[in-house]
């Protein structure tokens, strides 16, 4: 439970995303968090505070003059030990409010009297022309200035039937960017590539050969690094994951689409990581149609052809400018640690990261092993969020030795 043990007050202002708010606050109990809620007169219009009690099993705020707090100070006591403030949906009003310290409701008044330390977090909802209204684009530069953090909005249709920038996130999409808020942010600044999945080489039109990889562990980096500050590029395989929020994601299905993918968008990359279970072979004479069994007659004969290696081409790329800093994976079925060492020197890469294929592909949990310069160090079994944080953290580590050498 990534938010496990965080006080969040979750303020609504009026719009239609109200209705959002009320999954929102029920993902954020499901990750640990305790929440508050405070919400405006306008967001009563949209939800009853019913509903929010029930599912935060919390006294829901309304009024700044509510006698219930023992010294009538709900503007300063919700805020008191919370680790976020997070509005959601927040109307342009509520902007306007945020970005010129307007106090005449409780949710603003709270704002504004949150001690220094407390991050407040927006996420917009409103109509097209009202996001794009230069006052309101005025108001979020200014709240941009003082710290504030502004979630969305996403582009889509609108409850007004008009489409166009101005929907708020969904509650799945909010969820991760308030976790992220809590991550160390060691990639600050860094682009990172990634590949992920399995990838499938075609006999012909309908058919193909491809593997038991679920993306999982690629999709858990690409996020893990997301959270930690980094411009995030996945290109993946196909797969049934939803690509993690923020990330951008360019699909493939062959390996040498995927080799062709990565050489054109690793320029400019300053770390690598080659999570993809690529084929070592694709069919050298699939056929344009589809195959057609013949009553007594013989099976196709597939010719196979070897796959360009991605991680060695960009590796080979590295001698030139020093980055990107290369990432490679190993999905061994036994002798890891023999193995794992000998295949990080054989790909002339820094880092690589050991594996049992049989017990990862698909699964949920993993453990990995670290193989570097120094040796080797196991990361025990976990889920693998958690394995792909720490690995983020350990490859943040390693960027910052090199920058401290050169
Ligand atoms: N890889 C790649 N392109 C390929 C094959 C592999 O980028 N055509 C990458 C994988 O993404 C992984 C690493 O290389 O990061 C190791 O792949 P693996 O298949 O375990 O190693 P191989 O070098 O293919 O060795 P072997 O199959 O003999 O174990």
């Amino acid at each position: 439970m990534d938010l496990q043990g965080k006080k969040i007050v979750l303020g609504l202002s009026g719009g239609v995303a109200c209705y959002k708010a009320a999954e929102l606050c029920r993902a954020l109990i499901k990750q640990g968090a305790s929440v508050q809620v405070v919400m405006t007169d306008a967001a009563t219009h949209f939800i009853g505070p019913v509903t929010l009690q029930a599912l935060s099993g919390n006294t829901v705020w309304l009024d700044q003059w509510d006698p219930r707090m023992p010294n009538n100070m709900a503007h300063i006591d919700l805020t008191r030990g919370a680790d976020a403030v997070l509005v959601a949906p927040c109307s342009a009003d509520f902007i306007r409010k945020l970005a010129h310290g307007v106090c005449d409701d409780l949710l603003s008044t709270l704002c504004l009297a949150r001690p220094a330390g407390v991050p407040l977090l927006v996420a917009p909802a409103m109509n097209v022309e009202m996001w794009q209204n230069p006052a309101t684009q005025r108001n979020v530069a200014t709240l941009r200035e003082d710290g504030i953090r502004i979630f969305g909005p996403a582009a889509g249709e609108q409850a007004c039937g008009e489409t166009g920038l101005g929907r708020m996130l969904e509650p799945e999409q909010l969820l991760e960017e308030l976790i992220a808020s809590f991550q160390h942010k060691i990639l600050a600044g860094k682009r990172v590539l990634i590949t992920a999945g399995p990838t499938f080489e075609a006999i012909d039109p309908v058919r193909g050969i491809t593997n038991l990889s679920s993306g999982k562990m690629g999709y858990a980096i690409a996020r893990a690094a997301r959270e930690a500050g980094a411009e995030v590029t996945l290109v993946s395989g196909p797969t049934a994951l939803s690509t993690p929020h923020g990330v951008r994601r360019i699909d493939v299905l062959s390996a040498q689409q995927m080799h062709d993918a990565v050489m054109a968008g690793v320029e400019g990359q300053h770390v690598f990581i080659a999570v993809a279970a690529v084929a070592d072979w694709r069919v050298a004479n699939a056929s344009d149609q589809k195959l057609k069994k013949q009553e007594g007659g013989a099976a196709p004969q597939l010719e196979f052809v070897q796959n360009a290696d991605i991680l060695a081409s960009v590796a080979a790329t590295t001698s030139l400018s020093g980055w990107p800093y290369c990432v490679g994976f190993a999905a061994e079925s036994e002798n890891l640690v023999e193995y794992g060492a000998a295949k990080r020197e054989r790909k002339g890469i820094p880092l690589l990261v050991g594996n049992i294929g049989h017990h990862t592909f698909g699964q949920d949990e993993n453990s990995i092993v670290l193989f570097d310069e120094h040796g080797h160090t196991v990361l025990p079994r976990a889920d693998k969020l958690t394995l792909a944080r720490q690995l983020v953290s350990e490859i943040g580590k390693r960027l910052e030795q090199r920058s401290l050498l050169t």
